[in-house]
């Protein structure tokens, strides 16, 4: 099977279309198609995609699907899901759609089957779960917990702490905990949290590192560490307070161990999960925690259900596949370098950090995958803000000025459901506000508007997609993530790059341990002349 699809007879098809559409304006191609807000629209389940605001016409949608076609990229699902090792760069599967699987249908790696693995870390996690929840899960001094505190970065930080905060009115009426996240490696987090809001004796910790190297989780953890037994002041034997008030999640137990996790509050997961794919595994824990288990189970639901789409729908009616042609068209033949995703809800507000990491980390390459050039654009920069904030911040930026940039607009027809009922009329106006404004964003940016005045022009012709979901909750959350996860796959089985490394994020952490060194020793220097002269900056000013 060949993968990626540059240059080939159908990516010049798809080139010649372009050329063709590169002087249209979208307020022509909407005027010439009365029936676009029809042909241009797929729906999956509780979700309308309206991708009529494109800058296509028919005839390029049909090139673009002949181009998916040819690339055979529904063929590229089936290695990604059977287990084989995708991630060629480090020769291991990508099985992330494996711990949201539905049934028990052997998923095998290495001739070994991880469905029974990844059921055991499920019970084991419905079992803190629970725990936790009766109030059974005591701290050193015998009172149940009453916080807890994610502590990870990246991939075991974003996806837990924007699916709580998204699915914050589905809080399981027996979590009384109040959940905490943690990633920075400056400490102004934590040292926050440790000085007013957190009591030792009732605190848990929940140490997230799929390698449980990252330095900075580490430091954090450490950080927890001594301020537990600060306060507990020798009364209690370090490796009890340890186990009661300290979880690790992790693909690594020896080094779980090795800092100090009793095994039996140790949740594991594999070195198959990316970490920006680990979401659904034991990196779920406050998910769960905060749903129960029956809302994360939910959630991986909602994500198996486009796994089973992605699979079996033809190109032309393929989501997550239209998603990624229609990205590499507008950023590789018609030239938009960077896409800004909107929600329209504040309790996505978390989603434009997540898929930053999801689609740059995946999509940041510039070899293929055999590691030669790659001769086209990769990934565009992805940035985003909820969409009525955005308005007052950014969009001037959308609108007038000289960088087009794709937009993506996401909303829900219905706003939360746990609205008092005295409050529902003002809460149905404020969501009509809401919606109001994003299609009114979209259709503004897709149109534009003439004046006599140039600062008063609105060029228009910026494309966006709109995702309109009739409610939020953990099933459509999951479906949500899992569009993107399958996006960037096939976008990534197009162009023939390796979505699941991320080798670029290794030179500044390698340098960053050689600084930490020079900035904690008065005598050593940096060999950067540069940096060096920093260096000296700081430590004349550390000195005053
Ligand atoms: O530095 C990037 C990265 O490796 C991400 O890919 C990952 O999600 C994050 O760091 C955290 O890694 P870990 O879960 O191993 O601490």
């Amino acid at each position: 099977m060949n993968v990626g699809a540059v240059g080939t007879p159908a990516w010049q098809v798809v080139a010649a279309h372009a050329e063709r559409l590169r002087a249209v304006h979208l307020r022509q191609l909407l005027a010439d198609d009365p029936q676009r807000a029809q042909r241009f629209r797929r729906t999956l389940g509780p979700l309308l995609w309206d991708f009529s605001r494109q800058r296509i016409d028919q005839a390029a949608l049909d090139a673009l699907v002949a181009l998916g076609e040819a690339a055979q990229l529904l063929h590229h699902f089936a290695p990604l899901f059977c287990g084989e090792p995708v991630n060629v760069s480090e020769n291991r599967p990508a099985l992330h759609t494996a711990l949201r699987q539905q049934d028990d249908a052997p998923v095998y790696v290495e001739g070994e089957d991880v469905i029974p693995a990844i059921r055991r870390e499920q019970a084991k996690m419905a079992e803190l779960v629970a725990r936790l929840h009766a109030g059974q899960w005591r701290g050193y001094s015998g009172f149940p917990m009453t916080d807890v505190v994610n502590l990870g970065v990246g991939g075991s930080d974003l996806g837990p702490q924007m699916a709580v905060q998204a699915l914050e009115e589905f809080r399981h009426p027996d979590c009384n905990l109040r959940l905490h996240f943690v990633s920075n490696l400056d400490g102004r987090e934590l040292l926050a949290l440790l000085k007013d809001r957190l009591n030792p004796a009732t605190t848990l910790f929940v140490v997230a590192s799929k390698t449980f190297t990252t330095i900075d989780t580490l430091t954090n953890a450490n950080t927890a560490r001594e301020w537990l037994l600060r306060h507990v002041d020798g009364r209690f034997d370090e490796a009890a307070i340890l186990r009661q008030h300290f979880i690790g999640i992790s693909a690594n137990p020896a080094a779980m161990s090795g800092w100090g996790i009793a095994p039996e509050h140790q949740l594991r997961f594999w070195e198959w999960v990316g970490g920006r794919y680990s979401l659904w595994s034991a990196i779920g824990f406050s998910v769960a925690l905060w749903l129960g288990m029956d809302g994360f189970n939910e959630l991986l639901a909602g994500a198996a259900a486009v796994d089973g789409h992605v699979r079996t729908a033809a190109v032309a009616e393929n989501l997550p596949v239209l998603m990624a042609l229609l990205e590499v068209w507008n950023h590789n033949f018609l030239g938009l370098h960077a896409r800004a995703v909107l929600p329209y809800d504040g309790r996505l507000a978390l989603l434009p950090r997540y898929l930053e990491q999801l689609e740059m980390e995946s999509l940041g390459k510039s070899v293929t995958l055999d590691g030669q050039p790659l001769p086209v654009h990769s990934g565009p920069v992805v940035w985003g803000d909820t969409g009525p904030n955005a308005q007052h911040a950014f969009y001037q930026l959308l609108h007038q000025g000289t960088e087009a940039v794709m937009c993506e607009f996401i909303a829900t027809v219905r706003g939360r459901s746990d609205v008092p009922v005295e409050e529902k009329t003002r809460a149905l106006h404020h969501q009509r506000l809401n919606l109001a404004n994003c299609l009114a964003q979209i259709e503004a940016l897709a149109k534009g508007a003439d004046s006599k005045d140039p600062h008063r022009r609105y060029p228009g012709n910026r494309p966006g997609n709109l995702l309109l979901f009739d409610a939020l909750t953990p099933h459509t959350l999951g479906m949500l993530i899992a569009l993107y996860e399958h996006k960037v796959y096939a976008q990534a089985m197009l162009l023939g790059i390796n979505p699941f490394d991320q080798w670029g994020v290794e030179l500044g952490k390698r340098i960053a341990r050689e600084l930490l060194n020079v900035l904690e020793s008065a005598d050593k220097v940096p060999q950067d002349a540069v940096t060096a002269a920093l260096v000296e900056h700081i430590r004349q000013r550390e000195a005053d």
